[in-house]
């Protein structure tokens, strides 16, 4: 199957906003995601024959890189997609040349910590009850980085 990237903007928004209240349990607001569609964020909508299946999106300052959000349709995850999606997120942040990229996750999310570890992502510290967690209680958010080989 044909996978395409188109570059995330706000005229896009209504793909982005659709994969995020599939993907995510507790997803950002409208606006809080619209903001996330311009600089100084930057990321990419990834297509499955057209089909959108996934994002990602990067907060640049400088060469520091945060990944901010990255998912794919859960009716489309365990199939790899994932896996490509960071692939090509961080070979497009090689090309702004950016040296790291920074990210914090929810300690519970093992399928995003795998997928992070799998890339080569190291765990740098946790940040104790973060999140707010089920129940009214709170969640460690881990957090993660990378460096990036110079391109
Ligand atoms: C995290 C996410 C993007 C992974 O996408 P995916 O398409 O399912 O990932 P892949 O199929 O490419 O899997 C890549 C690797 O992730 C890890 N992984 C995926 N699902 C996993 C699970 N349920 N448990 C543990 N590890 C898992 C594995 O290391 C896997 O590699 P392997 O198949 O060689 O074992 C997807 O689960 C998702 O969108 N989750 C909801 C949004 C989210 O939590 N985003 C991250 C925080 S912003």
């Amino acid at each position: 199957m044909a996978v395409t990237y188109q570059a995330a903007s706000p005229q896009r928004f209504n793909a982005f906003w659709a994969l995020e209240t599939k993907c995510h349990p507790q997803p950002w607001s409208e606006s809080n995601l619209y903001s996330c569609l311009m600089k100084p964020y930057w990321g990419e909508l990834m297509l499955q024959d057209g089909k959108p299946v996934g994002f990602y999106l990067f907060q640049q300052v400088l060469d520091e890189l945060t990944l901010v959000n990255i998912c794919v349709d859960p009716a489309q995850q365990g199939n790899g997609l994932g896996g490509q999606l960071l692939t090509q997120a961080l070979a497009q942040a090689q090309q702004r040349q950016a040296a790291v990229c920074f990210l914090e996750v929810r300690a519970s999310n093992a399928a995003a910590i795998g997928l992070y570890q799998k890339t080569g992502f190291n765990q740098d510290s946790l940040r104790k009850g973060y999140y707010p967690g089920a129940n009214g209680g709170r969640e460690d958010a881990v957090l993660m980085s990378l460096q990036l080989p110079s391109g």
